[in-house]
């Protein structure tokens, strides 16, 4: 089986339709924000594919989700050790990789991981990032409602991209309103 197809199928196998969606949404947006940028898109195909396998209950039995780069970046070693991708081009895979969440103090220096973390976090923003903590539970509205705060102020001054940044203040204002209708709707009771 070609490597490809045999990254898809463990994503989901790995990750379901929560991790391989996500995928998705990414590689979509690394399309727009990379419009007009010289950027490798094997190597991004493959970081993005690859980026949260550390997050999937195969590799994080204990559900940890800090961390989960540094073991993404491991199981990327491990199942590209004998492809056929120069070791430059691993390289740019493995730094996008382990470089990619906001909240570790990160080492950039290929585009691929400026346009991969910057996809990422544009899926924590605008009605998909509010929807995504909260089909990610626990069932308890204040919470859920506390870590879209948290994602949107964890990513928002962290974009560099002139498109990210775009994107970003578009999908905030959107998030603000439904936070703000959240709040009324529900008489402060979540
Ligand atoms: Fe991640
Ligand atoms: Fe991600």
């Amino acid at each position: 089986m070609e490597i490809k197809n045999k990254i898809e199928s463990l994503t989901i196998e790995y990750g379901g339709p929560w991790i391989f969606n996500h995928v998705q949404r990414v590689l979509n947006l690394i399309k727009i924000i990379g419009e007009n940028i010289n950027y490798d898109e094997e190597a991004t195909w493959y970081a993005t594919y690859l980026h949260d396998w550390g997050a999937c209950p195969q590799f994080n039995p204990e559900k940890v989700e800090l961390g989960h780069e540094l073991r993404s970046r491991r199981v990327a070693e491990t199942i590209l050790s004998d492809c056929e991708l120069s070791d430059s081009t691993k390289n740019i895979i493995f730094e996008a990789i382990e470089n990619h969440d906001y909240r570790t103090c990160n080492h950039i220096n290929y585009i691929e991981t400026t346009l991969l973390r910057e996809a990422d976090f544009l899926d924590f923003l605008g009605t998909i990032g509010i929807a995504r903590e909260f089909a990610r539970g626990p069932k308890d509205l204040k919470i859920c409602y506390e870590q879209v705060i948290a994602r949107r102020d964890g990513v928002i001054n962290k974009l560099t991209l002139p498109k990210a940044k775009k994107i970003a203040e578009i999908r905030v204002v959107k998030m603000n309103e439904f936070l703000e209708l959240l709040t009324k709707e529900s008489f402060g009771y979540l």
